[in-house]
């Protein structure tokens, strides 16, 4: 997908040619389009491919060996096919283990998204924090790092929600998704110590965003939940330069490829459509386990 930002006039100066940008957004499933709506809207001007390793999903139940190899062996494809000058890895699951495999296996800058532990710990009046995520994700090295290097001195609380992930998934597909199955899913979320109550929340899945007014409605008590996706949109925008911010005209290229596809229902395709993801692709890769 490398346009010409000229294309369509008839002198194109070489000196002058620009190529257009491929960002690749990946994730499990659904959970990414909360990262991908901030990406597009910062860098207007990039093509853009969506990838759900659906065939995967979810991630948060993958043993750390089987991740590694399964996020490598789909990416291995997707950058054969798609020809990315940036991935985004929207998924706390796969960031918080794979990066450093991704970065060495291929030769494209990575952004990651990880649990927003440091901002957490800056917001909170209270001092008692929790880190909304799968299981897969409170149980990394990498997370307990965040924790003790920047929330050394809170009360942090690490929630592995295991149905979080697909309660998302269902409402996005059009299901009716229950009020208490998301109760119970955010309950040990909402702890009380000595007078003092949690008063800020990570959404590190990147699926959680999707249920955020269902969540809102249920918890027991406000809270700030902090949502990492504007923060990795300035990070793109920062290493594909400030052109890419701006809309061409003839606008953008954009497709969504799923690896298996099983799940795609007429309401998930209105809401992919109105991410700007009209076109869908199938490109099956069977999770052999
Ligand atoms: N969206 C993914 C994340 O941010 C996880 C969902 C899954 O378990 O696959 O962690």
């Amino acid at each position: 997908m490398q346009v010409d930002l000229l294309a369509g006039t008839t002198h194109r100066p070489a000196v002058l040619a620009r190529p257009v940008p491929t960002i690749l957004v990946f994730d499990s499933g659904l959970g990414g389009l909360t990262v991908l709506a901030r990406v597009t809207e910062a860098c207007r001007g990039a093509d853009i491919v969506y990838a759900a390793d659906d065939a995967g999903f979810p991630y948060g139940r993958l043993e750390e060996g089987a991740l590694v190899a399964r996020v490598l062996a789909v990416m291995e494809r997707l950058v054969a096919r798609h020809r990315p000058d940036l991935v985004v890895i929207a998924c706390n699951t796969a960031s918080t283990l794979v990066l450093p495999a991704l970065r060495a296996r291929f030769a494209i800058p990575f952004v990651g998204t990880v649990p927003a532990i440091k901002p957490a710990a800056a917001a909170t009046r209270s001092g008692l924090i929790s880190v909304l995520a799968t299981p897969g994700t409170v149980a990394r090295d990498y997370t307990r790092g965040l924790v003790s290097t920047y929330a050394g001195g809170c009360d942090v609380t690490l929630v592995g929600a295991t149905g979080l992930a697909a309660l998302a998934e269902a409402a996005l597909r059009g299901e009716r998704v229950e009020d208490d199955a998301v109760a119970a899913e955010i309950a040990p979320c909402f702890v009380e110590r000595e007078g003092r109550r949690t008063d800020v929340v990570t959404l590190s899945c990147t699926h959680y965003p999707l249920l955020l007014e269902p969540m809102r409605r249920v918890a027991p008590w406000p809270v700030e939940w902090l949502d990492p996706a504007p923060a990795i949109a300035r990070r793109v925008l920062q290493l594909l330069g400030p052109e890419v911010a701006a809309e061409r005209a003839g606008g953008h290229e954009a497709i969504a490829v799923f690896t298996a596809g099983v799940g795609i229902t007429g309401p998930l395709r209105i809401a992919l459509a109105g991410r700007g993801l009209a076109e869908v692709l199938i490109e099956p890769l069977p999770l052999v386990s």
